[in-house]
């Protein structure tokens, strides 16, 4: 039965090839002073930076460059930003690039009239924000996270070696985003497939929690129906638009809240992931496919009317003569090949993690209850071992 909700998602998305030029609708609605969040340097290569700068100029904006958002973006960058957000009180951040800019772009927005340190705040206590927020949009060139069309802002603590989310409320949601499948085919094989699999596994973490038959399930089982195929195409054919639409639109679906609505969900793969990315600053998506078949091999026997669901109407496999843990095995089975298909790192060591982090790692694993197994401390070991 699905739970009571309430539903709202304020982010405007401007989607297509031509998506871009909407950007001259939205920048009037702010005032002169925008601070241009970007990465690492893709953006100047690929030309976008171009593009949106020529926009910039034509409405008349004065632009504050806030370049070097790394890939899991630090709490020491996060102050450097809240500065020259405030010393130019500007009057929106327009973050190009992905996941990593745009989370780094709230994480910013809510932090720079923050009366005390915004990691204490938000990230140790997870409390809610009361001071003034600065309004972000999105220029999409990289996909996976969602962070597009969500609250999400995830900030690592290199010194504590802790990476933490906080999940904002929608008043911190991107006021718009454009979404342009073509600023994705610049992107590295490598980044394309961990974004796939960040979907992926977006999906699952909602999907594996609860034994209702609710719509929500329903709309998560065709999202990676669409995922698995597109997939397929776009590692063969990296510049096919409708494999890279399809993608970049399932991306958005899989963490803009809907397919959490009235249902539990588990969160345990981006947990372990997570701490993993604390230890190793390896790319998100591959921290999540690395352990990924071990946790689910594991929590299976608790949830294993979903895994044969999932065997059933996601892997296509068929039913007939074989017990529900053999389903569920043979469902767990395609998605392994299907991963092995696409090009995920599929073990831990290959992203840096050596025996005598597997302690450290573990602990730096927020458990949560919402999935079929509320995990220990030693169970999550374990997993990691099995995922070495
Ligand atoms: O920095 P540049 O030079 O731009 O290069 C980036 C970066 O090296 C490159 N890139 C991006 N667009 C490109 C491109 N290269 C060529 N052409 C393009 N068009 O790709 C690399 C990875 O980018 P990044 O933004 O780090 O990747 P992603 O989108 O996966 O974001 C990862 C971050 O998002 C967090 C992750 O934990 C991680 O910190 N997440 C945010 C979530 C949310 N907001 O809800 C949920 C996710 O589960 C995730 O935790
Ligand atoms: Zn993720």
């Amino acid at each position: 039965m699905l739970g009571n909700f309430s539903y709202c998602n304020p982010t405007k998305l401007y989607f297509g090839e031509d998506s871009l030029k909407f950007l001259n609708e939205e920048l009037p609605k702010y005032g002169a002073k925008i601070m241009l969040t970007y990465g690492g340097g893709s953006i100047k290569q690929n030309g976008i930076y171009d593009e949106v700068m020529a926009i910039l100029k034509a409405n008349g904006k004065t632009v504050f460059e806030d370049p070097g958002v790394m890939p899991n973006p630090t709490v020491e960058k996060l102050y450097e930003g809240c500065q020259i957000a405030r010393q130019n009180e500007v009057d929106l951040i327009l973050a190009v690039g992905g996941g990593s800019v745009c989370d780094y772009a709230k994480a910013v927005s809510v932090s720079a009239y923050c009366e005390e340190d915004p990691w204490d705040k938000y990230y140790l206590r997870m409390a809610d924000v009361d001071n003034k927020i600065i309004p972000v949009g999105c220029v999409l060139t990289m996909v996976g996270t969602g962070s597009e069309m969500n609250g999400g802002a995830v900030i690592t603590n290199h010194a504590s070696k802790l990476k933490i989310g906080h999940v904002f409320g929608s008043n911190v949601f991107p006021k718009f985003a454009v979404l342009n499948p073509v600023f994705t085919y610049t992107l590295p094989q490598y980044q394309m497939v961990a974004g796939i699999y960040d979907i992926m596994n977006h999906i699952t973490e909602q999907y594996f929690s609860g034994e209702d038959d609710n719509t929500s399930d329903y709309i998560s089982e065709g999202l990676l129906r669409s995922l698995i195929h597109s997939a397929r195409i776009a590692v063969k054919d990296p510049k096919n638009y409708e494999a890279r639409s399809n993608i970049m639109w399932t991306a958005t679906w899989a963490l803009n809240t809907l397919v959490a609505m009235g249902k539990t969900t588990d969160w345990m793969v981006h947990m372990i992931g997570q701490s993993i990315g604390a230890y190793t600053d390896a790319t998100h998506g591959m921290t999540l496919s690395a352990v990924s078949m071990a946790y689910y091999r594991h929590i299976c026997p608790y949830g294993l009317p979903k895994f044969k669901r999932f065997a059933i109407n996601v892997w296509n496999v068929d039913p007939a003569g074989k017990t529900d843990a053999q389903i569920a095995a043979e469902g767990l089975e395609r998605m392994e090949n299907w991963m092995r298909e696409i090009g995920l790192v599929m073990n831990i060591k290959e992203l840096g993690v050596t025996d005598d982090m597997l302690e450290g790692i573990a602990q730096g694993s927020f458990i949560m209850d919402g999935g079929y197994k509320v995990l220990t401390q030693e169970e999550i070991i374990s997993i990691l071992k099995a995922s070495m």
